[in-house]
């Protein structure tokens, strides 16, 4: 059968082996996936292990998907756009280097959650690598605004900036956290790293950032609800979304590139929630 994995560190609580598991038996391909911990100054000496041992692609995640970037022989646009690559297909002794991420969480919204961009206004809070991968596919979507906040405000306006020459001409705004008091948005996702140390990102308090109506949508997930989806539930956010419907999109889109088929996204993310509670 042909090889895939997950490059990370850590990696050992990652879904990712358990989807793409699902996603073969369901599309009857023939393969096999495993998740593998990689030092963390031993990234392309592990993907050319891999390759030399006959590994057909794979995916990549933290801390590697910008080493995985400059690896790469070819990229596709997106990950070009984003910068950072979470999925390889190894094509002979090229590498090619793809990301998924965006368009993971767009499925997510606008299939999954029937959510249409087209003229709302958009909170993106955090200006790393995450936020970074989604902010084209956002911008495809036609909102009205697009606000990206973060404490460190210089990295914001970069981001923004990077994004201001795209062809469909809306320019993305960058502010720091205080600056949002007083500002609503009708869709609020949180792409900062916070909730890894337990923390949350500093919206103004009470301030009403959550317009009746809102979504607000974690990148991260868990068990019940995020701290950043408590947050939102107490601000009077409407509706709230975890990140796992992102993760498993971003699976089906990566398992598009590596096998030619779409899986069926559904009863694997309903799977997931039914194990996790
Ligand atoms: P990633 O690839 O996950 O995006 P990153 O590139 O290290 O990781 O970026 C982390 C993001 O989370 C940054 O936007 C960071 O904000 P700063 O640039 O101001 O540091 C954000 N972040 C991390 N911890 C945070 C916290 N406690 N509150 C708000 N933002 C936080």
């Amino acid at each position: 059968s042909d090889r895939y994995c997950v490059f990370g560190n850590p990696v050992g609580h990652s879904k990712s082996p358990l989807i793409h598991a699902a996603f073969a038996a369901q599309c009857g391909q023939d393969l096999s996936y495993e998740a593998l911990l990689v030092p963390l100054d031993g990234f392309a000496a592990s993907v050319r292990a891999f390759v030399a041992a006959d590994g057909h692609g794979a995916n990549v995640t933290v801390p590697f998907k910008e080493e995985a970037f400059h690896l790469a022989d070819r990229l596709t646009v997106r990950a070009e756009l984003a910068a950072a690559v979470n999925t390889l297909r190894f094509d002979g002794a090229e590498i090619l280097g793809d990301n998924t991420d965006g368009a993971g969480l767009l499925r997510d919204l606008s299939v999954n959650l029937a959510y249409s961009l087209a003229g709302k206004r958009v909170l993106l809070l955090g200006a790393g690598g995450a936020a970074r991968g989604v902010i084209a596919p956002l911008l495809d979507h036609r909102p009205g605004l697009l606000v990206i906040a973060n404490r460190n405000v210089a990295r914001a306006q970069d981001l923004a900036q990077r994004f201001t020459t795209l062809a469909g001409g809306l320019v993305p705004r960058a502010c720091g956290y205080p600056e949002l008091a007083g500002q609503s948005f009708d869709l609020v996702i949180n792409a900062t790293s916070a909730s890894l140390a337990g923390a949350l990102p500093p919206l103004p308090v009470a301030a009403g950032c959550f317009a009746p109506a809102s979504l607000a949508y974690d990148m991260m997930y868990g068990q019940g609800d995020t701290p950043f989806l408590a947050l939102a539930r107490a601000q009077g956010a409407a509706r709230l979304a975890d990140g796992l419907g992102m993760l498993v999109e971003q699976a089906a889109e990566a398992f598009h590139l590596w096998r030619g088929v779409r899986p069926d996204s559904a009863p694997v993310i309903a799977a997931l929630r039914a194990r996790s509670g």
